[in-house]
């Protein structure tokens, strides 16, 4: 049995990607549903209308599916006066907790602040999982809308939900970047894209390489995004900010040359870092094995620092007193020697990499900061070390 007051009529503002296949999941669900959009985007499988006023004086229920904090708030700003005081207003829109809680404060008890997690297609097939943060009597009475649309778990207000909605988006951002770093591996392997996919959708990242294999194909089989590069981006901005912690690699998602518009999953195939970047680091590398300062020379800018603690005392070497130190000749013990590059991140005309070095006794941990100097050519600006004991 349905509860009193059960929403029938709803209007969803914002017919994005989301909003989209959620009026459409509504009303094939037998809700009247009639859609609003920014740009007035006509949709086949819906009612929409020009005018969001109207749509919602008539509404029980409305749903916001916006794509930031300021959407939200300039449309319900547009509509507040033709809310009816009984309306819930139920928000999946993707914000800041702060953002959040301030909606929640501003329209009362029917506020419910509801991220969901999966994207279009499970909005579509009513399989999203919903952190829905409201009193129990309006839950009670938005319910039968959310459980059209997936499973409800209900969180203590809203800035607690948009706070774990953006974790579990953190989550997802780092499988996309793990998925990309063992593409780039493949790759180099030389390994077959298909077979490579086989295996990964056996492993850790298998739920997501299921999904999104149509964009991670070689060449890709995919349609249009389903969840944008630059709203996980947005994202990543909207959590850094709020846990003011750093975040590492999701932090440079959104920089990747697939752009805003493309769906996350393009951004795990994307190609490595250009072999540019990586010639000072391998001129390098020839100094250390041969001993000739030339190469040393050849990977740096004359104006570098080395930096460090050598024994017990901090060392800030010019270029000519560091490559002062090299004889011309290979250490005694350099066929047993080894040295890898770990990370490459490239910021358009900077780039840091940090390398590990196992000479013999001692491992050291080389930080690079590098520019593309005026030449166009890569060359390490500086670097700092620490000698492992
Ligand atoms: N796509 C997913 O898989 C997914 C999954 C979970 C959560 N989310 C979240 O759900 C929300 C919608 O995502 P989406 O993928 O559907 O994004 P989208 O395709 O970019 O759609 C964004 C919607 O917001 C509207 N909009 C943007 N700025 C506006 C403004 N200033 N005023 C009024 N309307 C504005 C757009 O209107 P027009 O286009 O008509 O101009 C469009 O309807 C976001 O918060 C996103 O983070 C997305």
């Amino acid at each position: 049995m349905t509860p009193p007051h059960t929403p029938h009529t709803l209007a969803v503002l914002g017919l994005g990607r989301m909003g989209a296949a959620l009026a459409s999941r509504l009303a094939a669900q037998g809700w009247d549903v009639v859609g609003w959009t920014r740009s007035g985007r006509a949709s086949a499988a819906l009612t929409v209308t020009g005018d969001p006023g109207a749509a919602v004086a008539k509404a029980d229920l409305v749903l916001l599916s916006l794509f930031d904090g300021a959407a939200c708030r300039q449309v319900l700003d547009a509509v507040r006066g033709s809310l009816r005081t009984d309306t819930v207003v139920l928000n999946t829109s993707t914000i800041a907790p702060a953002e959040a809680a301030r909606l929640a404060r501003r329209i009362g008890p029917s506020y419910v602040h509801a991220p969901v997690l999966g994207s279009v297609p499970a909005a579509t097939a009513g399989t999203l999982r919903i952190l829905a943060a409201t009193g129990q009597d309006t839950l009670d009475r938005v319910r039968p809308v959310l459980e059209a649309l997936g499973t409800v778990r209900r969180v203590d207000d809203a800035s607690t939900a948009a706070a774990l909605k953006l974790v579990a988006n953190h989550s997802l951002a780092g499988a996309v970047l793990a998925v990309r770093d063992s593409l780039r591996q493949a790759d180099a392997l030389g390994l077959p894209r298909a077979e490579v996919l086989d295996v990964l959708e056996l492993g850790q990242p298998g739920g997501l390489v299921a999904r999104k294999r149509p964009f991670l194909t070689d060449p890709p089989s995919a349609g249009a995004a389903e969840f944008t590069l630059g709203a996980l981006a947005k994202d990543m901005a909207l959590l850094a900010a709020a846990s003011n912690t750093p975040l590492r690699g999701a932090a440079g998602l959104g920089d990747t040359p697939a752009g805003p518009e493309a769906d996350i999953a393009v951004a795990a195939t994307v190609p490595g870092v250009e072999d540019a970047v990586l010639e000072p680091l391998h001129a390098y590398v020839r100094g250390h094995a041969t001993g000739d300062p030339a190469h040393f020379r050849d990977a740096f800018l004359p104006t570098a620092h080395i930096e460090g603690v050598r024994e017990g005392a901090f060392v800030s070497w010019r270029l000519d007193e560091y490559c002062a130190l090299f004889t011309g000749r290979p250490a005694a013990d350099e066929p047993a020697r080894s040295r890898r590059v770990d990370a490459v991140d490239v910021h358009g005309t900077v780039a840091t990499a940090t390398m590990t070095l196992s000479h013999g006794a001692d491992t050291f941990t080389d930080l690079f900061l590098l520019a593309r100097a005026g030449d166009g050519c890569w060359r390490i600006a500086n670097k700092a070390y620490h000698r492992h004991s």
